[in-house]
């Protein structure tokens, strides 16, 4: 562990000047936007990041302007102490922890319209959710001008909605997504699932196992998306997990529906357990 304290920042004048100068000191500067409650996902975007950058800021900042009204802004897990001690653990140069009022100060009135690819899907079940996301992840991109931006595919589709964003507004940073890190039963990592009761933990592995199975389905040469569809189904329905908001194959660059899977596609489910909702996916013939 690194024997000088953490940096933390607060005030965005701050990080922009501690930004530029270290590009300008000729550092490679890479970006992990994060909500905090980190766990191994989050570390292993700053691994990656540490891997081909310099100097890595990390940001945590629970954003509001992503939760619906009946969402878990209020709730969701705040576990600052731990979240520092993991990246001082690992070296970050630089964590940005701003207070709401820094980025959203009174008056603040201003949002991306996200791209088209944000429309279905999550789009349909939390209509603000990626307005939030694409306004809040431009913001960090002004304000932490990085080299690289580290996502984790878990959300997939906001992966790619910041890509349509960053393309279609000449964001000059590169956006990196890096795979999505699994329990050892399959589940994939996330804050929420600290909120399962023990019999919906045992019941979310389900989702793993459907993407397996849909992976398995294409690998043995099954095309139509229907089908791999309706067995992701089965396999949610047969575990427990009947809360379904989706669980689709579709085009993997635009989310649009597809009949067959004759180009690059991806799996995706979304499912309710008490109150918590899980999202996954897979690629499906990913070079
Ligand atoms: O994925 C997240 O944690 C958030 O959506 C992000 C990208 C940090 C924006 O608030």
């Amino acid at each position: 562990m690194p024997d000088v304290p953490i940096q933390i920042i607060r005030t965005a004048s701050d990080i922009r000047h501690g930004i530029l100068a270290a590009r300008h000191s000729g550092k490679r500067i890479g970006l992990v936007p994060t909500m905090g409650a980190l766990h191994e996902g989050h570390l292993s975007l700053v691994r990656a990041a540490q891997k081909v950058c310099e100097f890595v800021a990390v940001t945590i900042f629970v954003n509001p302007a992503q939760f619906g009204p009946n969402e878990d802004f209020d709730k969701y897990p705040r576990t600052i102490d731990e979240d520092l001690e993991a990246l001082h653990e690992l070296g970050v140069d630089v964590v940005f922890m701003p207070e709401r009022d820094e980025l959203y100060p009174k008056g603040f009135s201003t949002y991306v319209l996200p791209p088209a690819v944000a429309d279905p899907l999550e789009g349909q079940y939390r209509p603000e959710h990626f307005r939030g996301v694409a306004t809040i992840v431009l913001k960090l991109f002004n304000l932490l001008p990085a080299d690289v931006a580290f996502f984790g595919q878990k959300d997939f589709q906001q992966c790619q909605v910041i890509r349509h964003m960053a393309e279609d507004l000449n964001v000059p940073t590169e956006i990196q997504v890096c795979p999505i890190i699994r329990e050892p039963d399959g589940l994939a990592m996330s804050s929420r699932n600290r909120y399962l009761s023990p019999e919906d933990r045992v019941r979310a592995v389900a989702l793993s196992q459907a993407l397996d199975e849909a992976v398995r389905q294409v690998q043995g040469g099954t095309i139509e998306s229907s089908a791999v569809a309706e067995r992701m189904r089965d396999i949610l329905l047969k575990a427990g997990v009947n809360k379904i908001d989706y669980a689709v194959v579709v085009d993997a660059d635009t989310l649009g529906a597809i009949d067959q899977i004759d180009r690059p596609a991806v799996a995706l489910i979304a499912v309710r357990l008490g109150s918590t909702r899980l999202i996954d996916n897979a690629l499906l013939n990913a070079e």
